[in-house]
C-alpha cells in the first residue's frame, strides 16, 4: 500500500501540495485528475522522492521512507516503474538501449535475455520498427510508448503514469487503457495514474482522486466522482466553462 499523509511542498515560493491525504490499495488503479499546473507531477515526484515533502509522510508498503536519503530511496524506486510526463528517453541512446537501461543496471541478464526481454515490450508497445531509432527521430506517441516500456520493463509492483495518453491517437490512448488494465489484471500491479483525460479515467480507475489547491478534495468510485455534488468536481468532469475553478 502506498500512502500520502498530509503532504505539503512548496516550490519557487509557492505553496503547491497543502496537505494531500491519498492511499492506494494492493493492486488498485488510482487515478489523480486536476488541471494544469496543480500539482500533480509533483505529487508522483514526492511518492517517488525525487523530490522531498516539506511536511507530511510518505509511506510505502509499511514504510515510512519520507526521511530515506539517496541511497535508500533508491533501493525503494526499484518497486516502482515510472512513465515521466516527457517521456524522459535519453536522446544519446537509441529506443532499444533506452528501454533496456534498466535491465543493465539492476539486473545481472546476459545480453540474449535482456534482448528477449526487450523484444517482448517492443511487440507489447507496437514499437519494433522504431527499435534502431534515436528518440529525435520518432513520434511524440512513439517516445511515450517507448517511456512506457522502459517504465514496465523491470515488471514492477507499483507503476506510476504521468499523462500516458496525452499526444496519442485515439486508437493509442485505448490501447495504452488495455495494457494500464492488463497488468492490473494479469500481473496485480498498483497503478496511480495522473491524467486530463476523463474517458481515460473512467475506464481504468478503481478510483479516481481529484486534485485542487493543494489538497484532494475529493476521492471515490467512478460512480461517486461522475455524480459528485462537489461544484469543483462536477465542472472538472464535465468540462464546463463556468463554476467554481473559473469563478464564474
Ligand atoms: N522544480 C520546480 N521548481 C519550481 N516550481 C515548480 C517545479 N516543479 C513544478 N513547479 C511548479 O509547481 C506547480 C505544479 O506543477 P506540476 O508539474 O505538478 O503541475 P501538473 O498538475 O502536473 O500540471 P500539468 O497537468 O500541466 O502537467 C506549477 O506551478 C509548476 O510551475
Ligand atoms: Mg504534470
Amino acid at each position: 500500500m502506498l500512502v500520502l499523509e498530509n503532504v505539503h511542498k512548496s516550490l519557487g515560493g509557492k505553496e503547491i501540495l497543502r496537505g494531500v491525504n491519498l492511499e492506494v490499495r494492493d493492486g488498485e488503479t488510482v487515478v489523480i485528475i486536476g488541471q494544469s499546473g496543480t500539482g500533480k507531477s509533483v505529487t508522483l515526484k514526492n511518492i517517488i522522492g525525487l523530490l522531498k515533502p516539506d511536511k507530511g509522510r510518505i509511506i510505502i508498503d509499511g514504510t515510512d521512507v519520507t526521511d530515506f536519503n539517496e541511497k535508500k530511496y533508491s533501493e525503494v524506486r526499484r518497486k516502482f516503474g515510472v512513465l515521466f510526463q516527457s517521456g524522459a528517453l535519453i536522446n544519446w541512446m537509441n529506443i532499444e538501449d533506452n528501454i533496456a537501461l534498466p535491465l543493465r543496471e539492476h539486473t545481472r541478464m546476459n545480453p540474449d535475455q535482456v534482448r528477449a526481454k526487450v523484444d517482448e515490450k517492443l511487440a507489447l508497445l507496437n514499437l519494433l520498427d522504431a527499435r534502431h531509432k534515436m528518440p529525435s527521430e520518432v513520434s511524440g506517441g512513439m517516445r511515450k510508448r517507448a517511456g512506457l516500456a522502459r517504465a514496465i520493463i523491470l515488471d514492477p509492483k507499483i507503476i506510476l503514469y504521468d499523462e500516458p495518453t496525452s499526444g496519442l491517437d485515439p486508437v493509442m490512448s485505448s490501447q495504452i487503457n488495455e495494457l494500464i488494465m492488463r497488468m492490473q489484471k494479469v500481473l496485480g500491479v498498483t497503478s496511480v495514474v495522473v491524467t486530463h483525460d476523463m474517458e481515460s479515467a473512467y475506464m481504468i480507475a478503481d478510483r479516481i482522486a481529484m486534485l485542487f489547491e493543494g489538497r484532494i478534495i475529493e476521492c471515490g468510485t467512478r460512480e461517486e466522482i461522475r455524480n459528485s455534488s462537489n461544484p469543483i468536481v462536477r465542472q472538472f468532469v464535465e468540462g464546463l466553462t463556468s463554476g467554481p475553478i473559473t469563478g464564474a
